[in-house]
């Protein structure tokens, strides 16, 4: 697309929210605070937070200085710089296009749970085998997730600052502050088990925040470093072209050092805060064991049980939490869609909606595979990490484990090596800010970054 009428965000404030609206996600929401309560608590985040600092920072503000400074979509961007790259375009645009089809089929699973709440009737999801009912059933997965994949599309259509800006603008500080209400909720509840203990939602919170060093080795450290690591990659939304894509909105006399700052605490917070909101609410309702369970057995299983356990209170909590991962899951699907519709828009020069439509009916072919993988074309594989995987799986264990990796190992190799550090830090400093951390950034990103990035994949080979 011509580089004059491409549209932008309005200021810096429509570009931060939104990028933290494609950070903030069900990564945050249930991801990390299990990570957190399994790693050790206050160690895990300890290790997070400078990881955040170092890691997430470098690579941030790479993809988002990418974007700024040629103007250009995921697929166009990376060539642009240096011609061999473009196989690394391709490879940041085709890591969305895997990830659109499953996160609207989960995103579908959260419409279904909000319905149930906001009718009065989430006491239902409680039920033993509520969840495997709904996701083996063959029609309804399928109308949930095409609701969620137009809600998605509507936003898109309406283009960068009139649709994802204007969304985000008034979907983020909701989301504040439902996360905060839910979070002061939580820490005063308190129940007493079989045993006649009494668990309160402080006591939770320290499982939180207190590090546990107890029984930590050296090769538990390195897997809680590998945890914090895929997890940090995975919330900052980096390696999946949508960074680039937002940077290449946003204006020219904007303040990236101090967006990309602003994006990391948002995000950081959010999972802190989903942490306070989660973790003291299943402990005192389920105990230690509680905790064991992730992703979507937390979500969709766990958490409806202590929502049944509050009482009549329970069912506006439910809601009230239902709503709130609605909006991260809707903020987030709406910059994997962009991400594609940029791609689309600048290497084809397609219309606006014509993007929209075409990825839309991509994403509705393979979302109807995800949602029939868990009935009609059910089968079992085991993935090289030992988990047994359905479609979904496998294409969450492809983008994420595999390509994402990739991605972001080759566009440290561009900035580090190819166009050099200095590129990123001369667009960003281009209107005589100042490039805070710059020899952290440089040591960053062209040696510390790749290593890290490779143990990680080596890792999901199953090599290491
Ligand atoms: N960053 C989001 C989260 O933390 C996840 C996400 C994945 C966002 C894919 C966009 C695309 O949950």
């Amino acid at each position: 697309m011509d580089e004059n009428n491409r549209n932008s965000f309005t200021g810096s404030i429509g570009f931060v929210l939104a990028a933290a609206g494609s950070a903030v996600g069900l990564g945050n929401i249930w991801r990390f605070p299990y990570l957190a309560a399994r790693d050790g608590g206050g160690l895990f985040l300890l290790v997070y937070l400078v990881l955040a600092l170092t890691f997430g920072y470098t690579l941030l503000t790479s993809e988002v200085a990418l974007g700024r400074l040629t103007k250009q979509s995921p697929l166009t961007a990376y060539n642009k710089l240096s011609k061999g790259f473009k196989p690394l375009g391709v490879m940041a645009c085709i890591v969305p296009m895997m990830i659109m089809p499953y996160y609207c089929v989960i995103g579908g699973w959260v419409v279904k749970y909000f319905l149930a709440f906001i009718t009065g009737s989430g006491v239902n999801t409680a039920q033993e085998g509520y969840f495997t009912g709904f996701i083996t059933e063959t029609t309804s997965p399928i109308g949930m997730t095409v609701v969620f994949l137009f809600l998605t599309m509507i936003v898109v259509l309406g283009g960068v600052d009139k649709g994802i800006e204007r969304f985000s603008k008034v979907i983020m500080p909701l989301l504040v502050i439902l996360i905060v209400v839910i979070s002061i909720f939580t820490l005063t509840i308190s129940d007493t088990d079989e045993l006649g203990n009494v668990r309160t939602g402080l006591e939770g919170l320290k499982v939180l925040v207190i590090p546990n060093f107890e029984g930590l080795t050296l090769s538990r450290f390195f897997s809680v470093l590998m945890d914090a690591m895929g997890q940090l990659f995975y919330s900052l939304s980096i390696a999946m072209g949508i960074m680039v894509a937002y940077g290449s909105y946003m204006r020219d006399e904007d303040n990236m050092s101090h967006s990309v700052g602003q994006i990391e605490i948002f995000d950081t917070g959010i999972a802190f805060l989903a942490g306070i909101m989660i973790i003291p609410s299943v402990y005192v309702f389920m105990g230690r064991e509680g905790m064991e369970a992730s992703g979507p057995g937390l979500m969709f299983v766990s958490l409806p049980k202590v929502f049944e356990r509050m009482g009549p209170v329970g069912n506006y909590i439910g809601t009230l939490f239902f709503a709130l991962v609605l909006f991260a899951a809707l903020t987030s699907s709406v910059s994997i869609l962009e991400a594609i519709v940029s791609s689309f828009m600048d290497q084809f020069k397609m219309s606006r909606v014509a993007a929209v439509i075409a990825e839309g009916v991509i994403a509705l072919a393979f979302g109807l595979l995800v949602c029939l993988g868990y009935n009609k074309l059910y089968f079992e594989i085991e993935l090289p990490n030992g988990a047994i995987a359905q479609i979904l799986d496998i294409m969450d264990y492809v983008s994420n484990n595999l390509l994402m990796p990739i991605v972001a190992i080759l566009t440290c190799l561009l900035v580090g090596w190819i166009v050099g550090p200095e590129t990123v830090i001369g667009e960003v400093t281009k209107n005589g800010e100042k490039f805070r951390r710059r020899g952290l950034f440089v040591v960053m990103v062209k040696f510390i970054a790749p290593v890290m990035l490779l143990v990680l994949l080596l890792k999901a080979f199953g090599i290491l």
